[in-house]
């Protein structure tokens, strides 16, 4: 029953897309990008597919369709500038916003709230640095998860002469001080509701909530969950008074760019959009904040170079020698939704979206943080690879991850030659990209 209930809801999304999609490409969209940028922040790969149903039922031409297809396979994105903040990762469902967009959302809230006013970023370190540098008329708190991102907020705030406050979210949720809260869970109702939770919590009687939410066609349950948050927010005592549809831009992750790579497109950066909701706090909520302030503590977190290695099971005792163990063909997982079953048997992930197993953990990890010590001038923990050939395991999978580390640079900066697979070319990589490893336990 659950199963056809879904497909259904399949149906009608394949049916409501294929409309807006003939409706675009029978008008002026003539082009991959300009079919990105006219619909409604439709993902790529559901686009194509959509022009293709339509050239099979003879709706548009094979012609036309061939020529968007080939399009969408050119590698001529332009690489978005350097964040100053570490690279985002997939299991953070990291989406920044474009500059214009946190400039957009900051300009918002300022013009909400009064002149000596408290605004509060939560879980937003896009805007947190875009709010170091602009003349903001308010106190702006940002509250924040425990990670090297937040870490690398914090210094660049020190260096600006901390023009915010930043706290971590595992060390307690404000109350009822804010006038505006900002911010922008990943787009699952199990982030959005007790994100949404902690703001109205967070937030003064009278005060306003910023929030981006995922616009309806952006899968076929999003109009259900939208409508589902807007409830949600009801009982949390928050009315809606806004709505901007598509009004946030994205810009594209790396890990996304790589993900989509895979599955041979190419979009152009900052397709994806959100839809702005503002609330204000009309009555006191009655529900208790409930933020999991821990939510990746199955995971360890290793910096190599700008790779972010995250690392599971490292406490199971396995003997494998292997060490990175393929998932998928080529190692990127050509997909980010958190739908995606392949997602379950994942051990280590890395910035770029690549995905492994491991027959060892503790060999992955001990070669993660070899990385590190190598950096420093320190050697490998005897006790802990005590023999030759253990030794010899954790220097050739450190190796392997400095080559992963030195491939997923070069495609940040849009490398063409670089394809994205497995090579022996990793092994011919200088150490040079592990001078900045740390290891950090997540969450
Ligand atoms: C979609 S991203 C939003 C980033 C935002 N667009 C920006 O540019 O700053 C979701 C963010 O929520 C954060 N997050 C997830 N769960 C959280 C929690 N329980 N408390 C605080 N932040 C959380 C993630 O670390 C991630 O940075």
């Amino acid at each position: 029953m659950v199963v056809a209930r879904r497909s259904i809801a399949e149906v009608d999304f394949a049916a409501k897309i294929d409309a807006l999609t003939y409706a675009a490409a029978s008008g002026r969209a003539r082009s991959f990008a300009a079919l990105l940028h006219q619909l409604p922040s439709i993902y790529p790969t559901e686009i194509l597919a959509s022009l293709d149903r339509l050239a099979k039922r003879r709706a548009i031409s094979a012609t036309f369709v061939a020529n968007v297809r080939r399009q969408a396979a050119q590698n001529a994105t332009s690489i978005e500038g350097r964040s100053l903040l570490p690279l985002p990762h997939p299991l953070d469902y990291e989406w920044r916003f474009t500059s214009d967009a946190a400039r957009l959302l900051l300009n918002r809230a300022t013009d909400l709230t009064r002149t000596d006013g408290e605004l509060l970023l939560f879980g937003t370190p896009g805007l947190a640095i875009e709010a170091l540098a602009l003349p903001i008329d308010r106190r702006v708190h940002f509250l924040a998860e425990n990670n090297c991102i937040t870490d690398r907020v914090r210094s660049l705030n020190r260096a600006t002469g901390s023009p915010i406050s930043i706290a971590y979210c595992n060390t307690g949720l404000p109350f009822e001080s804010a006038d505006a809260v900002l911010l922008d869970p990943p787009w699952y109702p199990d982030f959005v509701r007790p994100m949404l939770t902690a703001a109205a919590h967070a937030c003064r009687r009278g005060g306003v909530i910023l929030i981006s939410l995922a616009p309806s066609c952006t899968r076929p349950t999003a109009e259900a969950d939208r409508d589902a948050a807007v409830r949600f927010a009801k009982r949390l005592g928050l009315d809606l008074i806004d709505h901007n549809e598509l009004a946030i831009t994205y810009d594209t992750p790396f890990f996304e760019r790589n993900a989509l790579a895979a599955s041979g497109i190419h979009p152009p950066p900052q397709w994806r959009r959100g839809d702005l909701f503002v609330f204000r706090k009309a009555r006191e909520s009655t529900r208790a904040p409930l933020v999991d302030t821990n939510r990746r503590r199955d995971w360890i977190e290793i910096s190599i170079g700008r790779m972010r290695l995250f690392l599971k099971d490292v406490n199971r005792h396995d003997t494998g020698e292997i060490g990175l163990i393929s998932l998928v063909d080529g190692d990127v997982l050509p997909t980010v939704s958190r739908r995606d079953r392949r997602r379950r048997k994942v051990q280590a992930w890395t910035s770029g979206n690549r995905i492994f197993c491991t027959d060892n953990p503790q060999l992955l990890l001990e070669a993660a943080v070899s990385c590190a010590s190598m950096a420093s001038g320190s050697s490998l923990q005897p006790t802990l690879w005590g023999s030759m050939r253990e030794r010899d395991a954790v220097l050739r999978v450190a190796e392997e991850l400095r080559g992963l580390a030195a491939l997923e640079a070069r495609e940040e900066h849009g490398d063409d030659g670089t394809a994205l697979e497995r090579s022996m070319n990793w092994r011919s990589n200088s150490t040079s990209y592990c001078d900045t490893s740390t290891a950090i336990s997540s969450g």
